[in-house]
């Protein structure tokens, strides 16, 4: 299906098509959907870079991240939006460019912790659901398919044994040019770390939606991971209707 095709089409709720893209961290979302959106032709929204930028804002402030209310004030003064591009989104957060700021280790626990709570969720989702409103989007996270847009046409959850999560991350940090990496057994525990909590949260915990295809990536390679993906995509944008 040609990016044009796929821009269009299928408008079944009188919007263009959604790609839902779940998945534990480090199983290879962000560069699945940059794929995903080149090819099919969609905007790309990283969902995890909106907490991380406000999980900067809360860190900035000095709030402690285990105060639901402190938090929520926060956020009713606060502008997230994802400018996507065709590389990673930029992130403006209250107006400022924090793409930069938000992929270091604080930050990524931070937003972990800053995520638990209902409302700051809802609020999320509110923002993540204006953003993807018109469709024309592959919108990756953690609770996409099951809470942001339950009716989207395409849903995958990509998986990858945490070993392979955390060597593949490893390698991403390395390639990056980090002059002291964190060593592996390191990345691995913070993954399981974070695993555990996106995983056990009370409130949208990570996990599947009923009718998402599961795409374990732990044996391929990223060419067969992101083909597969395609062929995911592509087979259901054929067949509209077929969801349950
Ligand atoms: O995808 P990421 O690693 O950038 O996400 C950072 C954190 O944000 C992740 O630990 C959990 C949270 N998150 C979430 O709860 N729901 C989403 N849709 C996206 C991210």
């Amino acid at each position: 299906m040609s990016a044009e095709e796929s821009r269009k089409t299928p408008p079944q709720s009188g919007r263009a098509v959604i790609v839902a893209i779940d998945g534990p961290a480090g199983a290879g979302k962000s560069t699945l959907a940059r794929h995903l959106a080149r090819h099919f032709g969609l905007l790309n929204l990283e969902t995890g870079a909106m907490y991380r930028a406000f999980a900067l804002k809360a860190l900035r402030a000095g709030l402690p991240l285990d105060q639901s209310s402190a938090l929520e004030q926060l956020a009713a003064e606060t502008s997230i939006r994802l400018d996507p591009g065709d590389e990673e989104n930029r992130v403006l957060l209250d107006g400022e460019d924090v793409t930069g700021l938000i992929r270091n280790p604080t930050v990524t626990d931070a937003a972990s912790r800053v995520s638990v709570f209902p409302a700051i969720r809802a609020w999320m989702v509110g923002l993540q659901q204006q953003q993807g409103a018109r469709g024309g989007v592959v919108m990756e996270g953690r609770d996409i398919g099951t809470v942001v847009f339950p009716n989207a046409e395409v849903k995958i959850f990509l998986d990858a044994a945490p070993e392979v999560r955390g060597q593949r991350r490893y390698e991403q940090l390395g390639q990056k040019g980090v002059v002291a990496p964190t060593p592996p057994a390191e990345i691995l525990r913070d993954l399981r770390a974070r695993d555990e909590r996106d995983r056990n949260r009370a409130d949208s915990p990570l996990k599947p939606a009923p009718d998402a295809v599961i795409l374990d990536s732990t044996h391929l390679t990223l060419e067969q991971a992101l083909a597969e993906a395609e062929k995911i995509v592509a087979d259901k944008l054929r067949t509209p209707g077929t969801r349950s």
